[in-house]
């Protein structure tokens, strides 16, 4: 298919739009939390992190097998792109994981104590190391199709 003028495979267009709203919806769940929508932002922030690491992460890493060879993919940049990948993926975990411990449930109101604060510091390295390997992406994107 034709995006940008260069022709991609359907499933790379899908990657990139797909990863693109993933991180809108990071971004908007960080706005709802600025603005005490607990409970709206656990649910959003748990769907943008489940459809990324089940869906998304699983597809592109069988992308890189079939269309960049064999791992480690020496002399390009998928592996770095998959290490920050990993690592984004565990502090978001940890960051779920530091919510449901440390949240304080008010009828449908879900705060966080002074002690939650952990969760309030990894969750957000968890939206900047997502966004880094975003970018990446986006480079080993443009650099692919449009060198
Ligand atoms: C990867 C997933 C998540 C990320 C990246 C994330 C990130 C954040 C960040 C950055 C804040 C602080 C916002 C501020 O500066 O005020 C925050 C607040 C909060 N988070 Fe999360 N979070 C995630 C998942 C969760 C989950 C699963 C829960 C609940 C089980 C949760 C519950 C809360 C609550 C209750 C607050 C406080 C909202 C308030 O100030 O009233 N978060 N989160």
């Amino acid at each position: 298919m034709d995006l940008f003028g260069a022709t991609v495979a359907p499933i790379v267009a899908f990657f990139l739009f797909g990863e693109l709203a993933i991180l809108a919806a990071l971004l908007l769940a960080f706005v709802l939390a600025r603005r005490h929508r607990g409970s709206t932002h656990h649910y959003l922030t748990l769907a943008a992190f489940a459809a990324d690491v089940l869906v998304f992460k699983p597809l592109m890493l069988s992308r890189a097998s079939s269309a960049w060879g064999n791992f480690p993919w020496e002399g390009t940049r998928i592996l770095p792109h998959l290490e920050i990948s990993v690592s984004a993926a565990l502090l978001g975990a940890f960051a779920i994981l530091l919510g449901f411990k440390h949240r304080v449930k008010k009828g449908p109101r879900m705060f966080l104590p002074p002690k939650g604060r952990l969760h309030k510091r990894v969750g957000l390295l968890f939206i900047v190391v997502y966004a880094i390997a975003l970018a990446v992406g986006l480079v080993i994107f443009f650099e692919t199709y449009f060198k």
